[in-house]
This record gives C-alpha cells, structure tokens and sequence, in this order.
C-alpha cells in the first residue's frame, strides 16, 4: 500500500537517503568488499540490491494466544481514530528486514518461538527469561497509544503488553544502574538487512531509569487484540508514545542495566539528526525537514504535532531540570 500520494519521481526528503549513509554506502561500494558483493552477491547481500528474500517460516499457533484480547486501560484515551490494521500491517519501519515500507513477508522468516530475553548488565543476579513466562507473568492490559514517527507521519495503536517498569522491578536493578539499554536480536540467516555493513547492528535503544519507570513506557507483545504481529516487532518491542517511533525498539532480545548512556542505533549513525532522547517537539524541525505537522496515515489528513505527542502530563517533569541537551532530536 502507498501512503504517500506523490507522482513517480518525486522521491521526498524524509525518505532520501541520508548523505553519510549514501557517503558510507558509496564507501562501502568503492572497496572490494561492496564490489565483490555487487558482483557475486551472497543471498543476504542479493536482497539490498533486489534479489531474492528468505523462505518465511509456516506460522505456528502462538502459546499465549488465549490472553488476547486484554482488558483495556481507559486512562489511556486517543483523540482521534485508530488507525486500521490492514494499514498498520504494511507500513512499517524494520530495517532488518529491508528499507521499504511493506516488509510483511520478509518478516516472516523471523522466528519468535523459542524466543528468551536476557537481562543482564548491573543488576542483582543476571537472568534469561522465557517469552512465554515473561507475557504470562505480566498482566497484560490493552492501551491506545499514539504512535509518531520522526519522518512526520504518526498512527494510533492499539497496543497490548504491560508497563516497563514491572519487567525493571522484576531485574532488581543495582543502584548504580542509570540507564536501560535495548538490543534487538542479531541473525543474518534471517534478516538480509543486518547484513548491509553501513548500519551498527544490532538496532540498539536505550532509556534513563526514570523515563523507563514512568507508567506510559510499556512493553508490547500484542496488537489489535492479537499476539504481536513480526512487521511490529514480535515477540517484544517497546512503545514510549511521547518519543519518536524509532526509540519503540522491536523484537527485543536483551535488557541490560548500564552506568552510562547508551549509544543508539540511529544516534551511532547519524548523531547530527537523531539523538538519544527523541522527544517529540513541533517546535525543533528535523535537520532535513519541519516536525510542526504529521501525516495521519490512512485518513488523509495532516495535523499539529503535539509537544511530547500530547503525552505532556505524563512526561513534561522528567526533563524538568535537564540542561538543554537535545531533548528533542
Ligand atoms: N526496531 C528495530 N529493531 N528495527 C527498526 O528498523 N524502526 C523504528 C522502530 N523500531 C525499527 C525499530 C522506527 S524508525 C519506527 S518509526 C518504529 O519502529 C515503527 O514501528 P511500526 O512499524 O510498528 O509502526
């Protein structure tokens, strides 16, 4: 599906790529590396330059099917429609499994079962959870959350999973712990975009402890009254609604506690126009374009961008006494 109505050539600056990674890319062309890669393009390689895609896995009932759907928690009001389904099934930022939008079938080749997240870094005792038993002991609710991502189009979702902060009360942080580092898993068998060597995987996001403890930070394992779809980032992602999109990391692997602040992916990649905390501000356009208006997907209109995403009364005190250290990038 195509969102954006715009004729053929016109390719618009939100999805140009960005001249380092078109600097680094052409870098990685000029070694012998990207020549022998466009030459004799391994499979993983051959799917960047519009080669075969890996065989999806055949879909296997998923073992907490019967918690869906949750019960929903009315604290959490949109002030517009949800978004529908079909839309949000294929309009998706997933790198790992390519640059388009639609990556519904590559996705597939993720495997989300058995799936085990670790938990590890300053923390008590180290641990490796089972999925399974980390949704079942998690209490699941539905939340409607709007979802704004940096390229200034923005849905509304309705997610399910649980707040972030039980899964971090569940770590026993140490108390020299001052932030919340996310990876997502690292496999090139099945995702052909981690083989693409300009980009720092694994996709890595991180939080403060406070942002990771405020109740509108939730880990997601549904969506639409489902289990989560792979496009959305099945089994784990997390959705922190007052931030742009890209800090909602999916498919999340590992949870580890750190002293410092973590670098992240896009912040690894482009420091000049995505920076750690990401907060949504219509006042701070984006190096390449204005943040002051969204693209309400599927419904055709565009509207004001919201200081934190309308989110204000939930977060507008953690960045209180804060420095002005690019709160909004
Ligand atoms: N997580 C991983 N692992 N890989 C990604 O490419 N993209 C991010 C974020 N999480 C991304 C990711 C971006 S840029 C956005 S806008 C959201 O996921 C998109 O979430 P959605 O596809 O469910 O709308």
């Amino acid at each position: 599906m195509f969102y954006h109505r715009r004729k053929g050539w016109e390719i618009d600056e939100r999805e140009a790529t960005p001249k380092a990674l078109f600097l680094s890319r052409r870098a990685a062309l000029a070694t012998g590396l990207g020549a022998a890669a466009a030459l004799a393009a391994p499979p993983a390689m051959a799917f960047w330059f519009g080669g075969d895609t890996p065989k999806p896995e055949p879909a296997a009932p998923d073992p907490t099917r019967d918690l869906y759907p949750a019960r929903r928690n009315e604290a959490y009001r949109l002030d517009r429609p949800v978004t529908p389904q079909e839309i949000n099934a294929h309009y998706n930022n997933f790198y790992e499994f390519g640059m388009t939008k639609d990556v519904s079938v590559p996705v597939q080749a993720l495997r989300t079962r058995p799936w085990t997240l670790r938990v590890d870094g300053l923390v008590e005792a180290p641990r490796e959870i089972g999925i399974d038993d980390l949704i079942r002991a998690g209490a699941l609710e539905e939340r409607l959350y709007r979802h704004r991502c940096v390229e200034a189009w923005s849905m509304a979702v309705p997610w399910t999973g649980f707040p972030l902060k039980r899964l971090v009360d569940m770590a026993k942080p140490l108390s020299s712990a001052k932030y919340v580092v996310f990876e997502t898993f690292l496999d090139r068998s099945i995702a052909p975009g981690q083989a693409a060597p300009f980009y720092p995987w694994p996709y890595r996001e991180g939080l403060t402890m406070a942002e990771a403890a405020n109740d509108l930070a939730f880990l997601v394992t549904g969506a639409y009254g489902e289990p989560l779809a792979r496009q959305h980032g099945a089994p784990l992602r997390l959705a922190t609604p007052w931030k742009y999109g890209f800090k909602s990391i999916k498919s999340i692997r590992r949870i580890s506690f750190a002293s410092e602040r973590p670098k992240t992916f896009w912040e690894g990649l482009q420091p000049a126009e995505y920076g750690f905390w990401a907060n949504v501000n219509p006042a701070v356009p984006h190096p390449r374009w204005s943040q002051a208006t969204e693209e309400v997907l599927g419904t055709g209109e565009r509207r004001k961008t919201l200081l934190f995403n309308g989110y204000g009364e939930f977060v507008a005190d953690l960045y209180a006494g804060l420095p002005n250290d690019r709160l909004y990038m």
